[in-house]
């Protein structure tokens, strides 16, 4: 099995349930506050581990309680987390998460230690050590970048999950190998407005001729589709009853780079990611959703 390394955030996240998401200006009544460990990073890396990947993680926490829960959540699912550092001077990500009755979430970062990771903190031992780097925006957009330099150096895959979403210059393109946005991060990424498929293809297609190798675009419930130069794949997504779509794109990540670890084609890896990914929104919260090998071979009757 190929080993994979994530370089990306760790937040406790603060959950409250409501009827409707506030409009702006309105005051709503939520319930209660619950704290779940999260961060797209974490949420990857815990999405592998579970599934039983060798996956490590590279990111920072404060000197603060969550930045221990965080961790210790991160080893009990199987990840290795000596590429953690605990911050002296900032408290550990947080990000506020309103989930509605529809089970769609809006949410807020506050990315605390996360901002802090440092050049210094990529060790060139653990990409050295690695065969895909998987990151996100979670992180400053440098240390993203000089980690898929080292990586691109070593003949590594680089993996980006352009979230939240931010315009990428054309340095960061020649950096990618694999690009998985979802809708809204490939309009932002484009400047293409998207209004249905045909928008979807033309905005991967122009990510392929500006120099990444693969996209593949999330869909929520509509699935996913990849593209590379000489194939287009579209995967369906599964029908299930959506209790929570917190960790969605995380757990579809996850349960991809863990396939394609496992030296799956990229059609069955997709479509495992969208087991993984169907499985997820089907609990409550974002690690604490996530689904093991073995729940997805019964759910599925693989
Ligand atoms: O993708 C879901 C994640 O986004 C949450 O866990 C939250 O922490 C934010 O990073």
């Amino acid at each position: 099995m190929k080993k994979i390394l994530v370089v990306g955030s760790l937040n406790m996240d603060l959950v409250t349930e409501l009827n409707r998401t506030p409009k702006v200006g309105e005051t709503t009544i939520g319930g209660n506050i619950v704290k779940i460990p999260g961060g797209k990073g974490a949420n990857q890396c815990a999405a592998m581990a579970r599934l039983g990947a060798d996956v490590s993680m590279i990111g920072r926490v404060g000197k603060d309680e969550y930045g221990d829960i965080l961790i210790d959540t991160l080893k009990e699912f199987g990840a290795k987390t000596d590429g953690i550092k605990k911050d002296e001077k900032v408290d550990t990500g947080l990000a506020f998460i309103m989930v509605n009755a529809d089970g769609d979430n809006s949410i807020v970062v506050i990315p605390g230690a996360n901002f802090s990771l440092v050049k210094e903190d990529i060790s060139r031992d653990m990409v050295e050590e690695c065969d895909f780097v998987v990151a996100q925006f979670e992180t400053p957009l440098e240390i993203v970048k000089e980690v898929f330099r080292i990586s691109k150096e070593l003949g590594k895959k680089n993996v980006l999950n352009p979230a939240p979403a931010k315009e990428i210059d054309d340095e960061m393109i020649s950096l990618v190998d694999i690009l998985v946005p979802n809708e809204t991060e490939l309009e932002i990424l484009t400047a293409i407005k998207i209004n249905g498929m045909d928008d979807i293809d033309r905005g991967a297609k122009a990510l392929l001729d500006k120099g990444v190798e693969e996209v593949i675009v999330t869909l929520g419930k509509d699935g996913s589709k990849y593209y590379s130069k000489d194939k287009t794949i579209k995967v369906d997504g599964k029908v299930v009853k959506a209790v929570d779509t917190t960790a969605a794109g995380d757990s579809y990540i996850g349960g991809l780079i863990y396939s394609l670890s496992k030296g799956m084609e990229i059609e069955e890896a997709m479509n495992y990611a969208t087991m993984v990914s169907a499985l997820t929104v089907t609990k409550k919260g974002a690690q604490s959703s996530l689904p093991s090998a073995k729940e997805i071979k019964d759910y599925f009757n693989l």
